[in-house]
């Protein structure tokens, strides 16, 4: 099974991506394969709502977010990690998130696959579970299954992620819940979706 881990940060080797480093060495130890997928490296602008991908079901504007597409509606599982900012998600996150509307158009493309999340900010409080429930507001729309971190809502950590003790521990509870839905329900092509 496939689970693809995005990193919503626009900078590399920070936080975000090397908790999805993490989250990949997790999934490929239990036997997933895993696709990595950095915002930092790609440029994904806005959605202009200009409607192509209501008929075409792909993005007329953005090419980089057709290959992102691709791989999110080929996994079992999508894990989204992002940075907090002003208590949500980061932008560049976002610009992705709105991008996926052709798989949606498309018979709901990401249904029935499993989703979690996980948010990192400077500040103890300074709102990941707020950030988290925007990744989890986009996986319901996709009409996916969310799992939390088997106690709350996810992962919410405080950079830098390795020296923050309990956050680690909702992050490693986030892998966990994830692998084991997926052990459970098995490969998302399964799963009947509406045309
Ligand atoms: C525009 C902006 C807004 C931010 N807002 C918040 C915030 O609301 N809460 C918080 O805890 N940290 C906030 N931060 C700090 C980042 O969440 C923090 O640097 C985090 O580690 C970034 O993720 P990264 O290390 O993966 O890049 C903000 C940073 C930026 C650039």
């Amino acid at each position: 099974m496939l689970v693809a881990c995005v990193s919503g940060s626009p900078r590399k080797g920070e936080n975000s991506e090397r908790i999805v480093e993490k989250a990949r060495g997790f999934f490929t130890e239990n036997g997933f394969t895993c696709e990595t997928i950095l915002l930092s490296g790609t440029t994904i602008t806005p959605c202009i709502n200009c409607n192509y991908c209501k008929t075409k079901h792909r993005c007329g504007q953005d090419e980089e977010a057709n290959r992102v597409n691709d791989i999110l509606s080929g996994a079992d599982g999508i894990l989204l990690v992002s940075p907090v900012y002003f208590g949500g998600i980061s932008g560049q996150l976002k610009c992705l998130m709105d991008k996926t509307l052709p798989l949606r158009r498309d018979g709901m493309r990401l249904k029935g696959k499993i989703g979690a999340a996980i948010a990192v900010g400077n500040s103890r409080n300074g709102g990941q579970e707020l950030a988290v429930k925007d990744a989890h507001a986009w996986m319901l729309i996709h009409g996916m299954v969310i799992v939390g971190d088997n106690s709350h809502f996810g992962g919410t950590v405080r950079n830098p992620f390795e020296e923050d003790g309990p956050g680690g521990e909702t992050v490693k509870g986030t892998l966990e819940a994830m692998k084991s839905l997926l052990l459970r329900v098995g490969p998302s092509g399964k799963v009947t979706r509406d045309e």
